[in-house]
Parts: C-alpha cells; structure tokens; sequence
C-alpha cells in the first residue's frame, strides 16, 4: 500500500447502513493500483443528521462522496447544483465538494446501468425496442430516465402501487409509461429488456412472481440486486433462454465515473474488481 501523507486526497461513501457498501474495496483497490495519494473511507451519519453532516464537509475535509441508501434523493436537494442524470433521477449517488464550498451533484447510476448491458449484453441496443424496469422507486425513475435519455423508443414502468409509477412517468415525459403488476405480461410483449429495480426480496426473502414468459426470446433480462449475484429472477430469465446482466456490473461500472470525479483519472484497468466485490459478498454472505 502507498503511505498515505499530508496531501492525501480524501473521498468517501455515505449510507446507513454503509457497512456493507462494496464502494471502499473498489475505490481502495484501484488507489493501491494506481499507486494514489489518496484514502476513500465509508461514512454511515444518523440519518437525521445527514444535511449537518454534508454541511460540515463544504469546508474542505473531501473531494467526493458517493451516496447510498437512504441518502440519494436528500443529498440531491442538499446540493447547490446537479447534472443532467441527478436532476432527472432526483436522486444523486456522487457529490463533488468543490473548493469554494459548493456542492455539486451527479447520477452515475445510469450510465453505470447502459455500461453493464454494454458489458455482458452485448449485442443490446437500448433504442431497438422496448424497455420495461420493474418497481417505481428512486433506482427504477433513474433506469427509466438512462434509458429514455438512450433513445429507447419507450419506457415501461410497472409497479405494484400504480400512482408512484404514473409519478415517473409525469416526471419523465411521454415515451415512459405507468402499468400495474396485473399488467406486467402486456407490458413484457416485444421488450428489448427488462429490469428488476424493486426491493422486492432483499429483506423479506419474497421473490418476484413475472410472467417471464411472456418476454421475446431475444430480451436481456438484468437485476440491480447483486446479492446473491444469481438472484432467482436471472435465474428464471436463464431457465427461458434469455441473455441477462447482474446488478453487480452496474454497482462497478457506476463506481469508475465516481473515481474519475474525486481522483481525477480512470481508474487502472487492470484490477479485478469483480472479483474482489464477489470476495467480499462471499465474505459478509
Ligand atoms: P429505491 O428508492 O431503492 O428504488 P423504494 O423507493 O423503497 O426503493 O422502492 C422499492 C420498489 O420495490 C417499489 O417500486 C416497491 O413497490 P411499491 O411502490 O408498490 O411499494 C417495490 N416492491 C417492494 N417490495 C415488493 C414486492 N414484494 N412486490 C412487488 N414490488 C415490490
């Protein structure tokens, strides 16, 4: 490991919890490799000091953070000015403090979720048909918006309570669409890809009951769940033949903007980092 000096560039990640974030090993990693001045450290604030807790940074401690569950949608509005990604996502998972005490916000999330199909789809064009996302939350309205910002030529959202879904769909204009789960078969006709962006299963041990069937032979199926890497719903989506993305490449790839924005540079390519976040999921499994 580099020693770590004075001029030590520091930047971190946010959440609460936070202990589980796989943000420190990838950013950690690619500072030893890259031989880097430079410490990226996990921060888990009580969650109603979290605007007190920015506040204090505007006076220089750090270059960036990442945010994570609960914070993005807060740490957006906490912030003096957001790109493109975070304002349509209205949420933001980097902040970049800046030396005159402002506070910029992005979305990396997005890019980190076309970079992922990108990576193990291939042959995916995001404007070739289609797209549905599963759920209506902070991470489905930031899918809906990458792939309508990708030219998808429509954005299905479907979602167990129908209003929050038709709020995505007031939000991000007339190519994304509002459907219930009754109607997720209609919705999953002639898509080009489908992703589960709900929290379904990761606290209760439901799993998702989608009429995968229904989907053309030639839809990507992804999951922004990475734990376990194979949830039961890619492994539905493998049992019908179709072509499928793990959530774990999009947790890697929306890290390489993050680094670039704190450190300044690509991260080094020759790290592995799946396979030190698949270590580390093995390890707190
Ligand atoms: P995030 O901001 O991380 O995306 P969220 O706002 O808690 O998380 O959203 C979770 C999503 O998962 C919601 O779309 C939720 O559906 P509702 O809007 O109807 O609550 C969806 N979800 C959670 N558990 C589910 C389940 N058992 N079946 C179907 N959808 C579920």
């Amino acid at each position: 490991m580099s020693p770590i000096t004075g001029k030590a560039l520091v930047a971190g990640v946010v959440g609460a919890p936070v202990r589980h974030s796989l943000s420190p090993v990838l950013h950690n990693a690619w500072i030893e490799a890259a031989r880097l001045d430079a410490v990226y450290a996990p921060f888990a604030p009580p969650p109603e000091r979290f605007a007190a807790f920015v506040d204090g940074l505007r006076g220089g401690a750090i270059a960036g953070l990442n945010v994570t569950l609960p914070f993005k949608e807060q740490a957006l509005a906490l912030a003096d000015e957001a790109s493109s990604p975070a304002a349509k996502a209205a949420a933001a998972n980097v902040l970049v403090f800046r030396a005159d005490g402002t506070v910029f916000a992005d979305n990396t999330d997005g890019a980190g979720l076309l970079a992922a199909f990108a990576a193990q789809a291939p042959g995916f064009d995001p404007a070739a048909g289609p797209v549905v996302i599963l759920g209506a939350g902070g991470a489905a309205r930031g899918a809906a918006a990458a792939f309508a910002d990708a030219g998808a030529p429509e954005v299905r959202i479907v979602n167990r309570t129908l209003s929050r879904a038709q709020a995505i769909t007031e939000a991000l204009g007339s190519r994304v669409g509002a459907l219930g789960l009754d109607r997720a078969a209609t919705a999953f006709d002639g898509a080009g890809a489908i992703v589960n962006a709900t929290s379904a299963g990761l606290a209760d041990g439901q799993v998702l009951d989608f009429p995968l069937e229904a989907a053309p032979k030639a839809c990507v199926v992804m999951d922004m769940v990475y734990k376990p890497l194979r949830t039961p719903f890619l492994a539905r989506a493998e049992a019908l033949g179709l072509a499928t993305v793990d959530g774990l490449e999009m947790l890697i790839r929306q890290a390489v903007p993050s680094f670039e924005a704190f450190f300044g540079q690509a991260p080094p390519a020759e790290v592995d980092v799946r396979a030190l976040a698949l270590a580390a999921i093995g390890a707190q499994a």
